[in-house]
């Protein structure tokens, strides 16, 4: 691997069904409901480019046109708002557009967040490389979550995961890690487990949707069986990477909604509504 630290590209697995927020997620995307104004996807690569991966990767599949859609120009809409003032609203959008390269595959299959990743492989290479679950919005004012891991990926060059501290009652919706704290929020990872009965949980230290990991990676998972659920897990397969060579956990500073549940998708709105409410008072 070289010596050179940086992270240019970052996948993001969007496969999946969404079935917790049907029937919204029936014909649309979960990864388009938007927050406001502006879709999930849209804030998960805003968040990888300003932690300097600008290489995007998305994993698609049926009826997730609307995702490459809206990384694309809109030569009608465009041209029919130039000149206006409603123009600034899609100011956003072209800057991403215009800064990143975005390239896309199939995932044919659901066949779990580990198979998704693997699918990437021909998208990644041979680097290390980010993956957001866009519907896991984080916020953090200073350093974002990706670039919180980045840092850590800096200094020890291994996979990296982002924790949070989760309740003991939902221990049992996430992968959940074993792991000493080396040094102030980042541990090492001695064991993982997905979606654990909350009495088998090693911690109540829960994986959210922001990983670095190593290319080595892929190799791991195409050799890790179907786990929890039936599907390929990608925790499975970083348990295999801890034990052989050593993944790390990040407790990252800021907050996190899961956008994947009405729940967090409406307290996500609710948050960002002030700020729209603010910008537009201002
Ligand atoms: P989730 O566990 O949130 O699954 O996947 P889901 O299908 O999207 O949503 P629910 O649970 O049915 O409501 C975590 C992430 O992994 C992607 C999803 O798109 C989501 O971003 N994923 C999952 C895939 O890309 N492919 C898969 O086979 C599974």
């Amino acid at each position: 691997m070289s010596s050179d630290s940086t992270i240019k590209k970052c996948i993001f697995p969007a496969a999946g069904y969404g079935t917790r927020f049907l029937p919204a997620t029936k014909a649309m995307p979960k990864e388009m409901l938007p927050v406001v104004d502006k879709p999930l996807i849209q804030y998960g690569v805003e968040e990888a480019v300003a932690a300097g991966m600008t290489d995007i990767g998305i994993i698609t599949g049926r009826g997730k046109r609307s995702v490459e859609d809206h990384f694309d120009i809109s030569y009608e809409l465009e041209h029919q708002i130039s000149g206006t003032k409603k123009e600034e609203q899609l100011s956003d959008i072209r800057r991403l557009i215009e800064e990143c390269t975005f390239s896309y595959t199939r995932q044919i299959e659901m066949l779990g967040l580990g198979h998704a990743i693997l699918t990437a492989e021909t998208l990644v290479g041979n680097a290390p490389f980010g993956v957001i679950l866009a519907d896991d919005l984080c916020i953090n004012a200073q350093r974002n979550v990706m670039q919180q891991l980045v840092d850590v990926y800096a200094k020890y060059r291994c996979s990296v995961v982002a924790i949070e501290e989760v309740d003991a009652e939902e221990v049992d919706k996430y992968g959940v890690i074993d792991g000493q704290e080396i040094e102030d929020g980042v541990f090492k990872v001695n064991g993982m487990v997905e979606k654990p009965d909350k009495d088998k949980a090693p911690s109540t230290l829960a994986i959210i949707g922001r990983y670095v990991l190593t290319p080595e990676i892929f190799g791991i998972i195409r050799a890790t069986p179907p786990g929890k659920n039936g599907e390929l897990q990608i925790t499975d397969a970083l348990r295999t990477q801890a034990e052989r060579n050593m993944v790390l956990a990040c407790r990252f500073d800021g907050r996190r909604f899961d956008c994947g549940s009405v729940h967090g998708f409406v307290e996500a709105t609710n948050y960002f509504y002030q700020i729209y409410r603010s910008r537009k008072d201002a």
